[in-house]
């Protein structure tokens, strides 16, 4: 739950998320990665994004069909401000924080995200930070701290999804 998390684990989290936003380019380098590693890893979520079943992320065909990347543009453009505004969402109060996972839970139940897809997407994010950060940012405890955030986040999240489904 949100409110096990501590000071300093939070703190580490939002450091690092600064250390990925000067990257160059890093919407475009860290959405692109986000994207293909993503749905390589859950075809099934492409769906949830608009893209039609079955569609293949990485294809030739795929890539020159300019409504996929037009498509591929929004998801990175969803992806890296849900990650943004999530970190902004991490204050000192966490029962409102709760609050509001709650009912993001419950929308992205409306959405038409499968509670599968939060862990699938958590793994992928901890690859792609590995990748674009440097050994010195990314220690072990950083890894684990996101670990720790993100599962806190999208654990309040599930029980909204549960919400719904009951
Ligand atoms: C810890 C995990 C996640 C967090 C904290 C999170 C957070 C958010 C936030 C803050 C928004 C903005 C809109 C709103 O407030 O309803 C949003 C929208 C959205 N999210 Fe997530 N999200 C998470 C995981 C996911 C996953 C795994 C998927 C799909 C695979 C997903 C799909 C979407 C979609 C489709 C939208 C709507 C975009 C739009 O119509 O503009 N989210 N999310």
């Amino acid at each position: 739950m949100v409110h096990d998390m501590s000071y300093n684990t939070v703190s580490n989290v939002i450091a690092t998320w600064e250390k990925v936003r000067q990257v160059k380019d890093y919407e475009h380098v860290v959405g692109t990665q986000l994207f293909q590693k993503f749905f390589a890893s859950t075809p099934n979520a492409m769906t949830v994004f608009g893209f039609p079943k079955g569609s293949d992320p990485s294809s030739k065909d795929s890539l020159e069909n300019p409504r996929f990347v037009k498509k591929a543009k929004w998801f990175i453009r969803v992806f890296i401000q849900m990650i943004e505004r999530s970190l902004d969402m991490l204050g000192p109060d966490s029962e409102l924080l709760t609050e509001i996972l709650l009912e993001l839970g419950q929308r992205h139940v409306r959405y038409g995200v499968d509670t599968s897809y939060y862990p699938a997407m958590g793994k992928v994010l901890l690859v792609v930070l590995d990748d674009v950060l440097d050994e010195k940012t990314f220690t072990p405890q950083v890894r684990k701290d996101w670990e720790e955030v993100y599962t806190a986040l999208y654990t309040d999240m599930i029980e909204g999804h549960n919400m719904v489904n009951v």
